[in-house]
């Protein structure tokens, strides 16, 4: 049984990099340029798109073996542009666990990014504030994780150089860039669950207890996948409600996109203005 379970592994993962390179053939005719920073545009967020200038933009469906996501308000797209003077891919929607997607599927667009030759992702998402101070439409920039996904950093990447998740530099320089523009933002652990529903107060108090500030449903994952592959990482969350027991109103998917509208203007200017720095 052991065995066999051993035997069956380097095919498995012979078969995702297969597709990893048919999707990167596929773009590498798209364009010759390696893209220096991704941007994962998390839920409400995908506007940002309209702040750089765009070179290509790919339907996810076009692309052989990229997951699309099948949440409203989440598109498949992959769009490769310039800000700034550096050349940039964003991912315009990305799937989740709770679509029924398995990891690998989950990180696919992580290991495409690491084929193109792409050292810096930056991920944003939608999250509750767990943190008691965090109000909808704060921004937060992600400095540690829990991982309540059940996919850990790969085998290889435990022996990696570095183990912390989000690259210190990266977060001196987005600190640095939100006070120059008199951005507030505040800096917390994000808690990521499988979902798809939202907590139950109970696990908000025990989340709060060990120690989130924010919760959601994606970025752990891709994280974990991308420093295994050498990538430098960053994270922002977009609070779009308190989390579940803290807040008023009830949590749903419309009221996330609502606050995401509210804030994209002061999301873009921050966005722009890191890529601006880096
Ligand atoms: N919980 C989990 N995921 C989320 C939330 C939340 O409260 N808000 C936005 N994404």
């Amino acid at each position: 049984m052991r065995l066999q379970l051993l035997s069956s592994l380097p095919k498995a993962s012979m078969m995702h990099a297969e597709k990893v390179a048919a999707a990167r053939a596929f773009l590498a005719q798209k364009t010759s340029c390696v893209p220096e920073v991704a941007i994962v545009l998390g839920s409400g967020l995908g506007d940002f798109a309209d702040h750089i200038s765009i070179h290509h933009t790919i339907d996810g469906n076009d692309i052989p073996h990229y997951p699309v996501p099948s949440v409203a308000g989440h598109h498949g797209k992959v769009i490769l542009g310039s800000s700034a003077g550096k050349s940039l891919v964003l991912i315009k929607g990305r799937v989740h666990r709770y679509e029924g997607y398995l990891p690998d599927e989950v990180t696919f667009y992580v290991h495409l990014l690491a084929a193109l030759g792409t050292k810096t992702l930056i991920l944003t998402n939608a999250a509750g504030g767990v943190n008691f101070n965090f109000e909808p439409g704060d921004l937060c920039l992600i400095t540690d994780q829990l991982n309540f996904t059940n996919a850990r950093l790969s085998a290889n990447a435990t022996t990696a150089r570095k183990r912390e998740i989000y690259d210190a530099e990266l977060i001196r320089l987005i600190k640095k860039v939100a006070l120059q523009k008199g951005i507030a933002l505040h800096q917390g652990v994000y808690a990521g669950v499988l979902g798809p529903s939202y907590e139950t107060r109970a696990e908000i108090r025990m989340l709060a207890r060990l120690g989130a500030d924010a919760v959601g449903m994606s970025t752990v994952i891709e994280a974990c996948a991308a420093v295994s592959l050498g990538l430098r990482v960053a994270a922002i969350s977009l609070i779009t409600n308190k989390a579940a027991g803290l807040g008023a109103e009830r949590l749903s998917h419309d009221e996330v996109q609502r606050i995401a509208n509210q804030s994209k203007e002061r999301f873009s200017t921050l966005m722009s203005a890191i890529i601006d720095a880096l």
